[in-house]
């Protein structure tokens, strides 16, 4: 069975997907942290400029996503996310990595080579996974879908707050702006956009707690 949470920056379909995950015993596919992983790796290993990353190569795609260097696991609730053996988790939620992943993902080799990465994983597996097209282009025949979104308000203090915890600290309007820009690039990039799935229930988080939150996700599904 595919679960599909899509959903705008800081929407908190990450730990809503990864809270339905455990619960129902499937494994969690963030989408968000391939596409993530795909930018950390080629500035790390491939030494890409920020101008670089603009054009991204077929073959430094190939090299950072090749399945005998490129690990993405999920064992009991944790996802865990490594490359020749190093595990890269810990730096892929960098706010430098919000923006360098906004300037890849509108490419279409890009995007083409993440879908694959995202139809390999998600094989032999029941999944939950969250992105901005799972429930419309990677996944157009998952059994749930589900749209999840949040005030700018509510979604910038949340991602300033996930921020602030990783030693980053941001006044509210510089993380409304910044959350705005990438809401506007994934918005109306030509590839992909982020829209809500035909077919998906569309769940607005602004008043509701995380438990609420993932307790609404279950009682569709359950
Ligand atoms: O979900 P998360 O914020 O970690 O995603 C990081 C970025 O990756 C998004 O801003 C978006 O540009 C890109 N992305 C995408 N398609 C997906 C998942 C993420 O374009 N399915």
């Amino acid at each position: 069975m595919i679960i599909t949470i899509d959903g705008p920056t800081a929407s908190g379909k990450s730990s809503v997907a990864g809270a339905v995950a455990q619960v129902l015993g499937f494994y969690h596919l963030n989408s968000g942290l391939l596409y993530r992983s795909l930018a950390y790796l080629l500035v790390t290993i491939r030494g890409y400029s920020e101008a670089d990353l603009f054009l991204v190569k077929q073959d430094d795609i190939l090299i950072c996503m090749d399945s005998k260097l490129f690990s993405y696991t999920y064992q009991d609730g944790k996802i865990s996310v490594s490359y020749n053996g190093s595990e890269i988790t810990q730096f892929l939620k960098d706010s430098l990595i919000d923006y360098y992943v906004s300037l890849i993902s509108s490419q279409a080799l890009v995007r083409t080579a993440m879908v694959s990465k995202q139809h390999e994983l998600a094989a032999m597996h029941n999944i939950v996974t969250d992105g901005r097209d799972v429930g419309s282009l990677v996944f157009p025949n998952a059994e749930y879908k589900f749209y999840l979104n949040a005030s700018l308000p509510v979604r910038a203090e949340r991602w300033r707050k996930d921020q602030f915890a990783r030693g980053h600290n941001y006044f509210l309007a510089e993380a409304e702006s910044r959350i705005k820009d990438r809401d506007t690039r994934d918005e109306t990039r030509k590839i992909s956009p982020l829209v809500i799935p035909l077919g998906a229930t569309v769940i607005d988080s602004t008043a509701l707690t995380f438990q609420e939150t993932v307790a609404k996700v279950l009682s569709y599904i359950q």
